[in-house]
């Protein structure tokens, strides 16, 4: 029995027992050990010319004084790029769901400069949104001591391992600043695989993804939304199948008297999806090298990360740059994807832009949750390594 909410919601689509389902072709949907055998097919790697560009580029908008935030495509000429670009954007929303670009220059960038050179790649596929309750358009993922299991943690700002999930804009994605002493590494899994897989062996489980599931907003509620919301894992649309996932987020929506309980099926389907993306004949490993930036489509696609340890030296810490990025030639969206965060006047997804909120891009790691930092602090977590 769906539940309804006092705020705006999209109502999730019934389907018919009988509604037939099909699996997804074409080459959204892969097997991780296929693409791990051919890594040159998904890496791009830039040439000088093109970090010369972008190191240009990166001068240009720092003379004329461009807010990180308020850099646009136009102001950002990257015109050696077109077709690197071009690919990776068909990759995200054609493809297999993602591309590695390997070669920005971390070391020789300031941190500004980093932040300057990023936000400009990143303007030529979409808008930056905010990531947080504190607006930030640019996430250091980074571990400051969070503790994710609390109601307001977030992983990316944690080291604990990250279950496989989707983030919910177009596109995530991810600029290695630098590599966890141990762990810390980066695996994705095609969705639409995961979906055609689950058809062959549990159809029931699959139509119990297809129906509404709650999830929590951990206190990060932008106006006119609530609390929580309410959206299918599943979504058949325009012939393709856009996935949502984040079971922690659904444990969480538990707290909610109002919610319904996570019944067995429900249950059921998630630890089977969990156990099919944790397969290693499914999910590809990628263990990033400084100066690479992964882009993601999270329609198509659930990442994770693994638990990592960072040595004692603050400035080795694992350290990359994120980016949530609107994009408005993506995908057109099921309808019920705005209770996920809002759709912009593009019909994207919209940020997590609180109320009185202005977005703004931190240089450095810091706290980006809804009130104080110590609703969220690991307990044993050494004093002199916060954020
Ligand atoms: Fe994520």
């Amino acid at each position: 029995m769906e539940t309804q909410p006092e705020f705006s919601s999209v109502p999730v689509p019934r389907f018919a027992e009988d509604h037939p389902l099909y699996p997804v072709h074409g080459r959204q949907a892969w097997l991780g050990p296929d693409l791990a055998r051919n890594p040159d097919a998904w890496t791009y790697a830039l040439t000088a010319p093109q970090i010369e560009e972008l190191c240009d580029a990166i001068r240009r908008v720092a003379t004329m004084g461009i807010d990180v935030v308020d850099i646009r495509a136009k102001d950002f000429p990257l015109p050696s790029w077109r077709p690197i670009l071009e690919r990776v954007r068909e990759d995200m929303f054609e493809g297999r769901g993602f591309a590695l670009l390997r070669g920005f220059p971390v070391a020789e960038l300031s941190p500004l400069q980093r932040c300057l050179g990023y936000f400009g790649i990143g303007s030529h596929f979409g808008h930056a949104t905010s990531q947080n309750a504190k607006g930030h358009a640019v996430g250091h993922v980074c571990d400051i001591g969070v503790d994710a299991r609390a109601v307001t943690g977030r992983g990316y700002q944690s080291n604990f391992r990250l279950a496989y999930h989707s983030d919910s804009s177009d596109v995530v994605a991810l600029l290695c600043i630098n590599k966890a002493e141990t762990g810390g590494l980066s695996s994705l899994v095609s969705s639409a695989t995961l979906y055609n897989e689950m058809l062959k062996c549990r159809p029931d489980l699959v139509r119990v993804l297809m129906g509404g599931v709650y999830r929590d907003r951990r206190e990060e509620i932008p106006p006119n939304q609530g609390p929580w919301y309410v959206v299918p894992v599943f979504n058949p649309h325009d012939g393709r199948v856009f996935t949502t996932y984040v079971r922690s987020t659904v444990r969480k929506a538990q707290r909610f008297s109002e919610v319904p309980r996570i019944s067995p099926q429900l249950e059921e389907a998630m630890d089977l999806l969990d156990a099919m993306a944790n397969d290693p004949a499914y999910h590809l490993n990628m263990d990033f090298l400084p100066g690479d930036i992964q882009f993601v489509c999270n329609h198509f696609l659930l990442h994770s990360r693994t638990s990592f340890e960072d040595p004692p030296d603050r400035n080795l810490r694992r350290h990359l740059l994120r980016l949530h990025l609107a994009c408005p030639d993506g995908p057109a969206l099921p309808p019920v994807y705005e209770n996920l965060r809002g759709f912009n006047k593009h019909g994207r997804p919209g940020g997590m832009l609180l109320s009185g909120v202005r977005l703004n891009a931190p240089l450095e790691p810091v706290d980006g949750g809804p009130g104080v930092f110590a609703q969220r602090r690991k307990q044993d977590f050494n004093a002199s390594s916060d954020g």
